[in-house]
């Protein structure tokens, strides 16, 4: 038999607390296993013996009121929780959430948890548009907590607008579609597979004070190198000067210039399966190194530059078992340049992106990318944060894999 999923409703105190119950209700009879914490001001509205009865489990109100001496039950239920849902979630709520605050059961749950959160405002129109209330639902938002957005009509409070908690059904809905969700998630992996992520720029130095770099800040790579590495797989990632953390359990290998990337990125081609060109590798490197400080002279000084080795075209040409996926970083005739390189350089893949355009490329947290296969598709997506754009490229990369 499947194990039941765990849901924890958070229930705090607004006119729609009395929905609440039909929610509660609905989980249960579709199978889940329900707890629920009521806060203070939720118990105006509605009582624990309500939920008692229709989940059949004893109701959380008080973090002090501690039933089983033998476990601390806001973390118990904090660890218990496969999924959170709060609703309806009050402007008090969500304002005490964004901001840390522990001071009753459900905030202190909350903070406790590692579970996915699923939080459904329902307030007065005018509270849901201020300022403070949408600054804090960006905080949510920012810490991966997914909202069940309002319903627009005529609210308790006699106001029209956004505001009304969405409807018991939505809410199981968006319940269901989560465990969809986390159950397809759950077949993908890249467990047993090595997979290398070049990322951040390469400096390229003039003498012992100056280099040639580029704007990359090493976000994607880095962000493509966590989503494998939570896939199951055994990552290296090459990385040149960013002032990035490397996630934990990945393998790093730092380099400075194009030189030192293309000897790491080579010596370690053959016994990866995957390998993502994500840097941002100087084309051109100073013919003259000086060994000591160029002292300022003439009005100008005239700089040599000669081309470095192609990385990606050197992976290319040596291709035998691997995935290979470039970048492209453009600010005109993304796809036509992007198909390009994906032909030239022998790739499997190349994502582009105009570098240029906000919110996109170079030191943002977000990209707008498109993806073009060898096989001729092409998938251009919306802008997502640099993590979401990393899960699609690796999925992409899963499925030719499969193939
Ligand atoms: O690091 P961030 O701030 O998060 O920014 C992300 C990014 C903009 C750097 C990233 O999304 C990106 O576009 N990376 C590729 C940048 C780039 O060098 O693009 P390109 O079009 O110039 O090069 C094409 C491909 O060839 C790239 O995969 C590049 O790694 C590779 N290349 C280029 C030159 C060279 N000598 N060797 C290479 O392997």
């Amino acid at each position: 038999m499947m194990e039941k999923k765990k849901v924890l409703l958070a229930v705090t105190g607004g006119i729609a607390a009395y929905k609440a119950a039909t929610v509660a209700s609905k989980l249960y009879q579709s199978g889940y296993e329900v707890k629920v914490i009521l806060t203070e001001s939720a118990q105006k509205f509605i009582t624990p013996l309500t939920f008692q009865t229709l989940t059949r489990q004893v109701v959380f109100t008080d973090t002090f009121e501690e039933k089983d001496p033998s476990v601390v039950s806001h973390i118990e239920i904090a660890d218990w929780a496969d999924l959170v849902l709060i609703a309806p979630a009050t402007a008090n709520a969500i304002g005490k959430l964004a901001n840390g605050i522990a001071d009753d059961m459900l905030t202190t749950t909350l903070l406790a948890t590692k579970a996915d959160v699923l939080i459904a405002p329902a307030m007065n129109v005018n509270m849901f548009n201020h300022p403070a209330v949408k600054k804090n639902m960006e905080t949510l938002a920012s810490y991966g907590w997914r909202f069940i957005e309002p319903n627009e009509g005529l609210l308790a409070c006699g106001w029209i607008g956004k505001g009304r908690l969405a409807e018991p059904e939505e809410l199981i809905d968006s319940v269901h579609a989560y465990f969809q969700e986390k159950n397809e998630e759950s077949s993908l992996t890249l467990s047993g597979k090595k997979v290398m992520v070049t990322a951040g720029p390469t400096r390229e130095e003039l003498d012992p004070v100056r280099y040639f770099t580029n704007h990359s800040s090493g976000k994607m790579g880095y962000a493509i190198a966590a989503a494998a590495k939570k896939l199951g797989a055994d990552v290296t990632l090459v990385t040149g000067p960013t002032s990035l953390e490397v996630p934990s359990g990945i393998k790093v290998e730092r380099v400075t210039s194009a030189k030192e990337m293309f000897d790491q990125a080579l010596s370690l081609y053959a016994e990866q399966d995957v390998v993502i060109k994500c840097a941002a590798v100087a084309d051109y490197t100073p013919v003259t190194v000086h060994s000591n400080k160029f002292k300022k002279k003439n009005d100008t000084w005239t700089i040599e530059l000669k081309k470095t080795d192609d990385i990606l075209q050197a992976l290319g040409d040596r291709k035998e078992h691997q995935i290979l996926v470039g970048f492209a970083a453009e600010t005109e005739n993304l796809e036509d340049y992007a198909k390009d390189k994906l032909k030239r350089k022998n790739l499997d893949m190349v994502v582009g992106n105009d570098v240029s355009k906000e919110g996109s490329g170079f030191g943002s947290d977000t990209n707008e990318i498109i993806m073009i296969k060898k096989d001729g598709s092409v998938c251009p997506l919306p802008i997502l944060s640099k993590e979401k754009a990393a899960r699609e490229i690796l999925e992409e990369v899963m499925d030719m894999m499969k193939r």
